[in-house]
């Protein structure tokens, strides 16, 4: 008896599933009962090198027949992207297998599709990896709170733009150069657009919106804002004032509807999300019940995300083994992915830091300070010091709370004074 897998992707998550099922083979199997056999690896290209070696006759290109190997019982799919990811999801669920995936991407656009073939086939798609790489966020979520009413979820779900962030904040680095030497660390793509501009982050929290509360969540409903535009001025500004600026992906039930969000924000340096630093990924839970939960770890790389994987075979052969049928499950029923509804940016209300470049010449304070009162946007600290180049001054403001359509309009406004000489800088503040 033994349980046999079918693996296909042999890149940088695969090679460390595979590793991990070769190096604890004997801990595997007393956690089973059994063996957990890797019968096939489908790859692209045979001749490539390999991180991990495996025995000859193991690598194919064959995706299909690997699907439709009677023996194979669980397909893991690790190449990402889209297409033909996500055929070769639906092929192996239509044959009956169960699937395990690394792939936010598939499933955030196309989740409804595969949960449901999935169901219609009496089978499970496990999908730890997918976010948080090595940190169990999806299990807590499903099944270890799966009694409380989640409050809040806040997330460093990027360990790209966090090391970036990290960078930049130490050092005072550009953001091109913090991003250079992400690369040059291997904890940035060459192309780095995903990460960056807060699409990977999105694709996670679509995810975890679902989870947390029976909603379906699309890309175009979540507000996304990356790192480009942060400058380490501002960095350096937060920081003095008490801050540091980390790009978070939250979701939040309001009245009113749901928040569900990504963008950079300023925390202050003792909230417990403060400390995550360079490529590590946090999760902050609020839970009714249960309080305050913070899961912390590596959200990617060959061995954290492998364990994920791994932890997921685990848990499928499991149920192979006692007969059980495993329906996929979103923490609610499929019937109950509600509508419920997600606020729009504008309706959101938070703390703002602002930075306005403007002339050095009396008055100019009380300008903006007297557009920011007609829009009812109360400033709860100013500092002003030293000139940008040209000979412009930074103003840099902090809020009391204030809604974002306020604020839009109001800077909108304070953009177009002869006194500013640049588009004003504007950051959240997250608090709690
Ligand atoms: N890298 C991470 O740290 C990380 C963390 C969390 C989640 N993930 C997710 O894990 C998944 C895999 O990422 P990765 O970084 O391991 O990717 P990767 O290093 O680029 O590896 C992709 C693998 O898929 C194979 N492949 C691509 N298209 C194929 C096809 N049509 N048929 C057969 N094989 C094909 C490639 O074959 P060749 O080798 O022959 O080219 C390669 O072995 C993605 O969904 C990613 O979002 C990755």
């Amino acid at each position: 008896m033994s349980i046999k897998i079918g693996i296909i992707g042999f890149g940088t998550v695969g090679s460390g599933t595979v590793k991990i099922i070769f190096d604890n083979q004997a801990l595997i199997k007393k956690r089973l009962g059994c063996p957990l056999v890797i019968k096939k690896i489908a790859v692209r290209d045979l001749s490539l090198p390999r991180l991990v070696s495996v025995p000859e006759g193991m690598l194919t290109t064959d995706v299909e027949s690997l699907i439709k190997d009677p023996e194979i019982q669980i397909v893991v799919e690790l190449i990402g992207g889209i297409e033909p990811a996500k055929t070769f999801i639906l092929q192996a669920l239509r044959a009956g297998k169960h699937v395990v995936t690394a792939n936010k991407a598939v499933l955030a656009e196309h989740g409804r599709e595969l949960f449901q073939t999935a169901r219609e086939h009496g089978v499970d798609i496990a999908f730890e990896a997918a976010v948080g790489g090595g940190v169990p966020i999806i299990k807590t979520l499903k099944e270890s709170l799966a009694g409380n009413k989640i409050e809040s979820l806040v997330g460093i779900v990027n360990g790209t733009c966090n090391y970036i962030l990290t960078r930049m904040t130490d050092e005072g680095l550009a953001f091109q150069t913090a991003l250079e030497e992400a690369q040059k660390a291997g904890f940035a793509e060459a192309e780095p657009s995903l990460d960056i501009d807060g699409w990977d982050a999105a694709h996670k929290l679509a995810l975890l919106t679902t989870l947390a509360y029976g909603a379906e969540v699309k890309l175009d409903d979540i507000y996304v804002e990356g790192i480009r535009h942060i400058e380490p001025l501002d960095l350096a500004f937060a920081y003095e004032l008490g801050f540091v600026t980390k790009l978070l992906a939250l979701c939040r039930e309001t009245e009113g509807g749901l928040e569900v969000r990504v963008h950079p924000a300023l925390i202050s340096q003792d909230h417990v999300l403060a400390s995550v630093r360079m490529a590590y990924n946090a999760f902050y839970i609020k839970g009714n019940a249960v309080q305050d939960i913070l899961l912390y770890g590596l959200g990617a790389g060959q061995m954290p995300t492998g364990s994920a994987v791994v932890g997921d075979i685990i848990d499928l052969a499991r149920h192979i083994l006692a007969g059980a049928q495993k329906f996929p499950f979103l923490a609610s029923q499929m019937t109950e992915l509600s509508k419920t509804r997600i606020k729009d940016m504008s309706e959101i209300v938070s703390r703002y830091y602002f930075r306005f470049s403007a002339l050095d010449r009396p008055g100019v304070l009380s300008k903006i300070a007297g557009v920011l009162g007609e829009h009812e946007i109360s400033i709860a600290t100013v500092i002003q010091k030293g000139r940008e180049e040209g000979g412009s001054v930074p103003i840099v403001m902090l809020t009391h709370e204030a809604q974002e359509a306020a604020v839009q309009k109001a800077l909108k406004h304070i953009d177009q004074l002869e006194i500013v000489t640049a588009p004003t800088k504007l950051l959240r503040i997250e608090e709690g």
